[in-house]
């Protein structure tokens, strides 16, 4: 039974970043969310179609961000050293910042996004330009029988029939084959008050609970389980084909989420109380602080859903900084706020600015050095509204 508990009003593509001309024919859906009593799984109440969001001109490149590529680089030798595998299939493979750590003859690649999969499929890597469908999985089965490690980071919260996917991996995998998956952790949005980590994309935010209960339903077993810091917070997810004990660090995960009630109505009704505290609160100081040049840092997908939740637009945050060039001269979907490139000398004109990628902070910090040593300041959201 599904219960719906939050309303985040109405919302643009959140990575649709565009042009003036395209403001006419902007997309706009209602993004609200609900959790499965079933099993909990949150997920959006409705969902948007798949090519509006995933299409030739999606702007999330994992390699930008040093922090990924590290994070990528470091998994990907743990695999190599811990379970040497022989074939590995990555499902949502972006730019191939994962997948190029490892020889092209082991690989296979998915990628719905046809910019993307070029850039793998020029580097040598077989790359599927599908989306992860019951046809393609068994197409993959046919061509390549299985795998015995398939690898998610942050696409299988994207997969709105994530039970059919969940399918699919357990006919791909070997018997002794293991699927890691990696995505933001439910726990921490809930404790940090993190709801722009719903939007149209993140069509699920899982807990490991819920996640425990998908894979039982296919026969899959969860044994392991991480934290880690990336995209706000994560968890990385250990899933067999076969039987295995719970390792001790998955099941003090899985009590940290029993003891936060992740399993109770109550705690969802709760976090949306706060959510709109959270807005009110960042409206009144955003309006305290009109002149005195705030500027938005990173134009994130997650903070479309604050900016239009919010309803903070130009007249609040006149332009938001960011590296991705994809994005600069473009406005910021649904409150068009212009979006500028980064430039090393960009805090001379500021004094504040929002932290649309709070998710990198120690990243940011250890960047912007100049910016706080001048009396420049951050402001984030999470955990709560507050200059840093
Ligand atoms: P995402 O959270 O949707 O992945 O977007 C991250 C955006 O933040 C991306 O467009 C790049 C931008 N960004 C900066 O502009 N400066 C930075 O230092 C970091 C870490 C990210």
């Amino acid at each position: 039974m599904k219960e719906h508990f939050l309303n985040l009003g109405k919302q643009p593509i959140a990575n649709k970043f565009l042009y003036e001309y395209e403001i006419e024919n902007e997309y706009f859906y209602n993004l609200s969310v609900c959790i499965n009593l079933d099993n909990f799984l949150v997920s959006l109440c409705n969902f948007v179609p798949p090519e509006q969001m995933f299409n030739n001109e999606y702007v999330y490149h994992s390699s930008n961000s040093i922090t990924m590529k590290k994070h990528f680089a470091d998994i990907s030798k743990e695999i190599k050293a811990k379970i040497n595998p022989k074939r590995i299939l990555e499902i949502g493979s972006n730019d191939g910042v994962f997948i190029k750590n490892f020889d092209k003859n082991q690989t296979v690649c998915v990628e719905p996004c046809g910019n993307f999969a070029k850039i793998t499929e020029e580097a040598g890597y077989t790359t599927y330009n599908e989306f992860a469908t019951p046809t393609l999985f068994s197409k993959l089965k046919d061509s390549y029988g299985g795998f015995d490690i398939i690898f998610s980071a942050n696409c299988m919260c994207h997969i709105q029939n994530i039970y059919s996917t969940f399918e699919g991996i357990c006919s791909l995998l070997w018997n002794d084959g293991i699927f890691i998956m990696e995505d933001p952790s439910l726990l921490h949005t809930l404790q940090n008050n993190a709801y722009d980590q719903f939007y149209d994309e993140h069509a699920h935010i899982f807990s490991l609970i819920a996640i425990s209960n998908i894979a039982k339903q296919f026969d899959l077993c969860v044994y392991d389980a991480e934290k880690l810091t990336v995209h706000g917070a994560s968890n990385r997810i250990y899933i067999s084909k076969t039987y295995k004990n719970k390792t001790e660090r998955l099941q003090k995960l899985l009590q940290e989420e029993l003891n936060f009630g992740i399993t109770y109505f109550e705690t969802y009704r709760k976090f949306a109380k706060n959510v709109e505290k959270s807005r009110i609160q960042l409206q009144e100081l955003l309006k305290t602080l009109k002149g005195e040049h705030v500027v938005g840092y990173g134009a994130t997908s997650k903070s479309t859903t604050i900016y239009n939740y919010c309803g903070i637009g130009p007249d609040l945050l006149p332009y938001i900084i960011d590296t991705t060039p994809d994005k600069q001269g473009k406005l910021s979907p649904g409150t068009h706020i212009p979006v500028i490139k980064y430039e090393e000398n960009w805090w001379k004109n500021n004094k504040y600015a929002f932290l649309g990628a709070w998710n990198y902070l120690d990243e940011i910090k250890n960047k912007e050095g100049t910016f706080i040593n001048n009396g420049g300041k951050f402001i984030t959201h999470v955990p709560t509204v507050q200059i840093i």
